[in-house]
């Protein structure tokens, strides 16, 4: 199989993120037909439709690397139910102007972790919402609710938990042939 870029976007911008934890540690667990980069996403300005016509640089920078990239995966955490404000901007920035977003048909995945029991359910699927009007194709199955994730990393901020990193593990692989069944040719 040929190698797929895949533009991670990590929905927080915490020093000591736990998603921040997990995407490092699904790079690590990616097979190697998928090549993983974070995207940073904390220096874009709000997005505003007045500037379209003229975009700031690092809206420019942002949707160039999205383009470029051959599928994205979300890994974020749950703000009061919902998708972080960050992210939710990263995602307009680069979803305009109307006819000419970045996003489109590019294969998707999303991962949602919490120190709670749910896990980001109610962001993995705002975020997945989303996704179908910017015809994301995401991947269904499996489901990716971390839970109590706040336990799955050691001192060193690696993943530390046998069951998690197979679980995430098989993700990657199962993403992997999600990627390439529905990569753009
Ligand atoms: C503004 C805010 C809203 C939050 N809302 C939720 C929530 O709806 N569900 C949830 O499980 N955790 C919620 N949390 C707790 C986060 O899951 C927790 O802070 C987590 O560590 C954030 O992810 P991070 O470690 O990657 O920054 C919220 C935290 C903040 C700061």
């Amino acid at each position: 199989m040929p190698t797929r870029n895949v533009a991670v976007l990590v929905g927080s911008l915490r020093r000591d993120s736990i998603n921040r934890k997990l995407a490092n540690a699904l790079c690590k667990l990616a097979p190697p037909e998928l090549n993983l980069q974070i995207v940073e996403i904390g220096d874009l300005p709000l997005y505003n439709q007045d500037l379209d016509a003229n975009p700031p640089e690092p809206w420019r920078k942002f949707k160039d690397r999205i383009q470029a990239a051959d599928a994205v995966l979300f890994v974020t955490p749950e703000y009061n139910r919902s998708v972080p404000g960050v992210l939710k901007n990263a995602i307009d920035v680069a979803s305009r102007p109307y006819g000419h977003s970045a996003w489109n048909g590019k294969p998707g995945a999303v991962v949602t972790a919490s120190p709670g029991n749910i896990g980001g359910f109610g962001a993995n699927h705002h975020l997945r919402q989303m996704m179908v009007f910017l015809n994301v194709p995401m991947l269904q199955q499996p489901e990716t609710y971390i839970g109590g994730a706040d336990k799955l990393f050691d001192a060193q901020g690696e993943l530390a938990n046998d069951s998690t990193c197979s679980f995430l593990q098989n993700f990657m692989q199962t993403y992997a042939q999600w990627v390439e069944r529905n990569a753009p040719r």
